[in-house]
């Protein structure tokens, strides 16, 4: 997990704290109101009640601002009272509401996939001096919670601006990864589509097999430089339209460590993804695969994942040495490696999304 993503998930986890909180809070908030409303409703029917109300209100910042301007002199305490109750209760709302406005972004902020949002962040900042009229109700709690919200959406600000950076160097890697398949292509003479085929199944099987949308996508991009070691096997090797003598058969299986080679220094979450799926797709299941003859759980599920997808992909279409199998030899053939060849998890994600294979095979024909 990059450092990025461990921070993006420490804020989430804070968020949907904060949202807890924030829940609560806005529980309270509605007891409170309808507590008000029950008093509002009571000063008219009992004198003691509203006497209570009318001297809880004397020590109330708002109800006094009321007073010093004089709407409210001359009135009897049970309408004063009655008065000054109703105007906290739009108080009241107005702090449930906010609390509910809140608790949203809370909400979108704990579960969104991008939590950073430089529009959001000056939304945020705007209409946080709205939240100065909360020093009518509380002046401490009104400059705190308005302060706060200036902070937050300074650092929501903050982190749109590293996300923004981050999908940029992402893209960077990604033109660089796709500019390395089509050379691969051309030069091991594949039919155009292959390595847009290879990347589709991939990820549909990733997604099948329950892998997040972005981790899937991620494997997508990976998976187009599986078989990138080609670049280092000499052509006459790659386009011979014969059979391979043994020695050439053993060069062209080379292209998995080659390709390990030539991606060995490189950074980033995806090369490195990369790295590993040109390495380990021609392991087998059963351990009998190359160049490492990894086993079960020992090859990586990336690797198994683009093992099927390849083989099917190679299966189904034609090469100079051979004629494409049709669709149900093919699919036939994929579950006899099941537990063999081929991870049974992976064979399984192979059946259950047959269908969306098959669009994707139609719709990216030679
Ligand atoms: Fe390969
Ligand atoms: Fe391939």
């Amino acid at each position: 997990m990059s450092k990025f993503e461990e921070a993006r998930r420490k804020i989430q986890s804070g968020g949907r704290l904060l949202y807890r909180i924030c829940f609560v809070g806005m529980i309270a908030e509605a007891v409170f109101f309808i507590a008000q409303l029950v008093i509002t409703g009571l000063v008219f029917v009992n004198k003691e009640v509203a006497l209570m109300v009318h001297l809880r209100l004397r020590d109330n910042f708002l109800f006094n601002v009321l007073r010093s301007l004089s709407i409210l002199d001359g009135m009897e305490p049970k309408y004063q009272a009655a008065v000054g109750c109703g105007v906290l209760l739009s108080f009241y709302f107005t702090v449930f509401m906010m609390l509910r406005l809140f608790s949203g972004l809370l909400k979108f902020f704990a579960e969104g996939e991008h939590p950073f949002d430089s529009d959001m962040a000056k939304r945020i900042r705007n209409n946080s001096f709205y939240l100065l009229l909360f020093i009518l109700y509380n002046p401490i709690l009104g400059i705190a919670t308005f302060l706060l919200t200036l902070l937050f959406s300074y650092i929501m600000e903050y982190g749109a601006y590293i996300q923004q950076r981050a999908d940029e160097t992402n893209r960077i890697q990604e033109e660089m990864i796709v500019s390395f398949a089509e050379i691969t292509e051309n030069k091991s003479g594949q039919t155009g589509q292959h390595i847009k085929r290879v990347s589709e199944y991939s990820r549909i099987l990733a997604e099948t097999l329950g892998m997040s949308r972005e981790k899937a996508d991620q494997l997508g991009i990976a998976s187009t430089m599986h078989d990138v070691g080609k670049l280092l096997i000499p052509s006459a090797i790659l386009d011979k339209p014969g059979k391979l003598t043994d020695e050439e058969y053993a060069e062209i299986k080379k292209h998995t460590t080659y390709g390990g080679q030539l991606l060995q220094n490189v950074e980033g979450e995806e090369m490195e993804l990369s790295r590993t799926v040109a390495l380990q797709h021609h392991e087998r299941y059963d351990g009998n695969g190359y160049p490492a003859k990894l086993k079960g759980d020992e090859i990586s599920l990336e690797g198994r994942i683009v093992a099927v997808a390849d083989v099917y992909d190679a299966l189904t279409s034609r090469r100079s040495y051979k004629d494409a199998w049709s669709e149900d030899t093919a699919y036939q053939e994929i579950l006899k490696g099941r537990g063999t060849q081929f991870d049974p998890s992976v064979v399984d994600a192979f059946v259950s999304a047959h269908d969306k294979i098959l669009q994707v095979r139609a719709q990216n024909a030679d």
